[in-house]
């Protein structure tokens, strides 16, 4: 039992960060690299798909309010990640950071948890950047048959069944080529896609600003009252209850700054640059995010949203609206396209990296933590889980919901907040790059927001939870306790008391 509690030593995770050599990841990313990382992975669905859903369903204009509440949330969660990566600037992220506070077990559950966050949202996304491919090709009169472009358990009013959604398969498959040719290669393309998307989210911001209705805007908080989905699903309307629901429907549109401290590891100066690439993306989306959200709400009605079908609702919006900008329409559908592909990539990077510290572990196999000897990247895990994000978005239907990817997020984020909180407790001479101000407060405030949120996610998630975590314990039990290396002899040339210079290296 004692085993299940035992923390790695913060020593021997400094240790691991400082080895050098082929066997090591590189670290080849700069500040701007990693806000870069950090845009590429935050903006995508939530904010084109479910902003139009949340204006529709929950909130009205108030959505704006709604992104603000959600930006908070995850700004608290944000500081703690910040100060947990300029101090432990190892891969791994929240999974490493519990190893080191709250112990193998904890560890473990996070660390199964995030494949929850990251590979389920690549293979989700992966299908909604299917969608939004095939339209593009449409326009060229080349859209892909229904049965390539859908997973078998899905099919058409006609009754033409999926076979296999190829298109998912093909963008996984692209950006894991990537993933391995090189963290640096990947970093630059994602440079370009995220240059692209906030251009055109900001020629919309810029565009449709003079064709915000100020009667759309009125009132801007609807009176609190009820309404049913197409779906037939009863939500708050308005007031309070309307803001927080959609706050918890747009939150998914954050999720991806925390992904930055899973590359912490291949950060040059991992604590200065840790802080910048995760706060930065943060409160540059944040802006963005607000600003976007008051302008789609002032272009167009509550009623639009609701006839539009959420998926085209930007495009209908500047279509119905804004009169002579049809381009500006299609050059939306390129920046989704974009997003979804960072979004995609930046996933599958986090997901490598957590299993990657996990396998260094011994708590999954050796296989994942194979770096390639030329590109210096976890290779045959980027293709393991290509395989396994490939199989899930090509035969599996695009019910794998957003929210399964929220509760996984959220209940790393409420372990990162605790974890914070336990270091200052525990090890207060640790040198830290940034320090949470006020941590117990802002640690509190994140747990209790996060915890907040999962309880407005429902039971059905909470259930889907558990269920996963029931299936990790079972590998963990099986496979992981006994490969575990924590009780493995130090290395014979780890000197003691190891500390940190200033670049967070030895
Ligand atoms: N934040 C990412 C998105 O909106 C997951 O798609």
């Amino acid at each position: 039992m004692g085993k299940l509690f035992k923390k790695k030593p913060l020593d021997l995770l400094m240790y691991e960060a400082a080895q050098v050599g082929e066997h090591t990841l590189k670290r080849s990313l700069g500040w701007v690299n990693l806000v870069a990382l950090g845009i590429g992975g935050i903006i995508g669905a939530g904010l084109f798909v479910r902003t139009a859903a949340a204006i529709a369903d929950r909130a009205g204009p108030s959505v704006v309010l709604a992104f603000v509440v959600a930006g908070i949330g995850c700004a608290f969660a944000g500081l703690c990640y910040a100060e947990f990566a300029s101090m432990i600037p190892v891969a791994g992220s929240a999974y490493t950071y519990s190893y080191a506070t709250m112990g193998e077990f904890v560890a473990w559950i996070i660390g199964w948890d995030l494949i929850l966050e990251y590979a389920v949202a690549a293979a989700t996304v992966s299908d909604a950047w299917s969608e939004y491919a095939n339209r593009v090709l449409g326009w060229f009169n080349m859209a892909i048959p229904y049965q390539w472009t859908h997973s078998p358990f899905e099919h058409d009013p006609g009754g033409t069944y999926g076979i296999m959604n190829v298109p998912a398969l093909f963008i996984l498959l692209l950006l894991t080529m990537l993933l391995i040719r090189g963290t640096k290669e990947s970093a630059f393309v994602n440079g370009l896609i995220v240059i692209l998307k906030v251009s055109i989210v900001l020629l919309f911001i810029g565009i449709g600003w003079q064709f915000i209705n100020p009667a759309h805007h009125t009132p801007f908080i609807p009176s609190a009252t009820t309404h049913v989905t197409a779906q037939g699903i009863t939500h708050h309307y308005g007031g309070i209850l309307g803001i927080l629901g959609a706050a918890g429907v747009v939150f998914f549109a954050y999720i991806g700054f925390d992904a930055v401290s899973t590359a912490a590891q291949e950060a040059r100066n991992p604590r200065r640059d840790m802080p910048i690439g995760i706060l930065g993306s943060l409160v540059f989306c944040t802006v963005l995010y607000v600003l976007f959200s008051y302008v789609l709400s002032g272009v167009a009605t509550v009623e639009d949203f609701r006839a539009a079908g959420r998926e085209a609702s930007v495009a209908f919006a500047i279509s119905k609206y804004m009169h002579g900008y049809e381009w500006l329409s299609r050059a939306v559908t390129v920046a989704i396209l974009a997003g979804f592909s960072s979004v995609i990539l930046v996933m599958l990077l986090g997901q490598s990296r957590v299993f990657f510290s996990m396998s260094r572990d011994g708590l999954v196999p050796s296989i994942f933590s194979e770096v390639h000897p030329r590109y210096r990247t976890p290779w045959k895990s980027n293709m393991l889980f290509f395989v396994f994000t490939g199989a899930l978005a090509a035969l599996v239907p695009a019910d794998v919901t957003g929210e399964m990817t929220s509760i996984g997020t959220l209940f790393a984020f409420i372990l990162v907040c605790a974890g914070v909180w336990i270091m200052r407790v525990k090890h207060p001479e640790l040198e830290r790059g940034f320090r949470v101000p006020a941590a117990p407060l802002v640690a509190t405030l994140g747990i209790i927001t996060c915890s907040a949120m999962i309880y407005g996610l429902g039971w059905t998630n909470w259930m889907r939870l558990i269920v996963w975590l029931l299936i990790g314990f079972i590998f963990y039990f099986g496979y992981g306790k006994s490969h575990s290396h924590i009780d493995a002899p130090r290395p014979t040339d780890m000197p003691e008391g190891i500390k940190m210079t200033r670049d967070g290296l030895l």
